[in-house]
């Protein structure tokens, strides 16, 4: 399904779950009429989360499709209706596991963000996971989304040094800036046909100064 926007910009809904500062990052590089991708719908499985103001603010069309007290192909069936327009789908904080009978409605089109240097500490609490490992570089990850939990093929990442003093709250608001800066870069190379994939690889076509990888101190 390819409908495209009246700027011929790629368009793109977004799943969220809460505050959707990631959502907010998106939006605010789709601000830019140069931007290739432009965020047509934000979804959110949870009634009243702040992401839905945002989106509002923005004025992008929401929705809220609650997941609980059905089954997950109910949930997703009904997902997918409300997406029917779109190209690619960002998970910006969407805290839902998506089966095949999602997926494939946008093979390869589905981008998340997470908190952690994945292979490592998939699923949630990424931050957390990290600390109490003892790890000394934690990051964040944004990758296209398969059937397993984190696994997909891996298009940026960012690393921070892990301080001595740090909480759980203050590695993840580190971590969190990393991503409001991967999402939109990665979103680009998405929106302009810059992936392809080599097994459980993302190869991704670089411009001039451009790299997958941000690194802070
Ligand atoms: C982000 O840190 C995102 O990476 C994480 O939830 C937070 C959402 O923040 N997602 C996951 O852990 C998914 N496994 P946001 O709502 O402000 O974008």
């Amino acid at each position: 399904m390819s409908v495209a926007s009246p700027a011929g910009r790629v368009r793109v809904g977004v799943l969220v779950s809460g505050s959707g500062s990631n959502l907010q990052a998106l939006l605010d590089a789709a601000a830019d009429p140069a931007y290739p991708a432009e965020i047509t719908r934000v979804i959110a499985n949870v009634p009243g989360v702040y992401a839905l103001e945002r989106a509002a603010a923005a004025g992008v069309p929401t929705a809220v499709i609650p997941h609980q007290g059905r089954t997950r192909a109910s949930f997703e069936a009904e997902l997918l209706a409300s997406l029917a327009d779109v190209e690619w789908v960002c998970l910006a904080g969407f805290m839902r596991v998506l089966t095949p009978s999602f997926l494939d409605a946008f093979p390869s089109r589905v981008l998340n963000v997470h908190p952690a240097l994945l292979p490592a500490f998939p699923g949630t609490h990424g931050p957390r996971q990290a600390l109490e490992y003892g790890a000394v570089q934690a990051g964040a990850t944004v990758h296209l989304v398969d059937a397993g939990v984190d696994t997909g093929p891996i298009v940026a990442q960012g690393s921070v040094a892990v301080r001595e003093d740090d909480t759980e709250a203050t590695l993840a608001a580190r971590i969190l800036g990393l991503e409001h800066r991967l999402y939109p870069m990665a979103l680009r190379w998405a929106a302009e046909g810059r992936i392809t994939i080599e097994g459980r690889r993302a190869r991704i076509a670089l411009g001039s100064g451009e790299r997958r990888w941000l690194v802070e101190s």
